[in-house]
């Protein structure tokens, strides 16, 4: 009788933990979000209310989890990735706490990790980057600047989500800000799925190179692309020679 904040991981179902799916398989109510694969879902009871937050706004969302979490109901609110990575679990968790309602949170696979390893790019790879910063694309709309100044100046690894849209943008702003215009990066699309897709280049191609790119869609930027490129390489080759 508890609101479960459960992460889904990135998109592959096989990627949600054993204790989230434990979970799922148990509920009553399931509130899943838009990115959650469909057979995560088709795995909550035959009677089990469904309900996807597609079409909801968070204080709605909040709302019902509170509604009910109330009534006594064994509730999981599903989130894409990790619910506390750009998820806004934080504040369902906030909500909940604030009517009294017992909760508890499941870790989830976040697309930090997943997406560039899924793509080969080891993020932290030993001697060419021992840092990693992870921003959310939107940026602080009141301040285009602060965002890519930060990260430039930052140094090792750039991971932003949410980024695809305004890429342009972004890689102007980094460029300006001193990041050398032929770093390597990469955006990963669908990341982890069968129709992952990887485009990756030199940084200030990347726009271009990721126009027509899906979302979800995660952007990587620094030299560990470069070792994903030759890794993926290996693996094809190797792939090739078995097959
Ligand atoms: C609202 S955030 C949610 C992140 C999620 N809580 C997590 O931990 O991965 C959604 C963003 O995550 C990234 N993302 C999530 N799943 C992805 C995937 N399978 N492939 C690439 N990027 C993904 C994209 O940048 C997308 O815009």
């Amino acid at each position: 009788v508890t609101v479960h904040l459960v992460g889904a991981g990135p998109g592959d179902p096989g990627l949600i933990t054993a204790r989230g799916l434990d979970l799922v398989r148990a509920c009553d109510v399931l509130v899943y979000d838009v990115l959650v694969s469909p057979e995560l879902v088709a795995e909550a009871p035959a009677d089990a209310l469904l309900i996807s937050r597609a079409p909801l706004r968070q204080a709605e969302i909040d709302g019902l989890l509170v509604e009910y979490g109330r009534a006594g109901l064994d509730v999981v609110r599903l989130k894409g990735g990790d619910p506390f990575v750009f998820g806004r679990g934080g504040e369902e968790a906030l909500a909940l706490a604030a009517a009294g309602i017992p909760f508890t949170v499941t870790p989830g696979v976040s697309s930090i990790a997943a997406v560039p390893s899924a793509a080969m790019i080891p993020v932290t790879h030993r001697g060419v980057s021992d840092r990693v910063t992870i921003a959310n694309g939107h940026g602080v709309p009141d301040d285009p600047e602060a965002l890519t100044t930060a990260l430039a100046r930052g140094g090792g690894t750039i991971v932003l989500f949410m980024g695809l849209e305004r890429l342009g943008e972004l890689v102007s702003g980094l460029v300006a800000a001193g990041l050398d215009p032929s770093t390597p990066a990469a955006v990963v699309a669908n990341g982890t799925l069968p129709r992952q897709e990887i485009v990756s280049g030199a940084v200030d191609e990347l726009a271009e190179l990721a126009s027509a790119l899906p979302t979800p869609a995660l952007v990587v930027i620094g030299d560990v692309v470069d070792v994903g490129r030759r890794l993926r390489a290996a693996a094809e080759r190797h792939h090739a020679v078995v097959a």
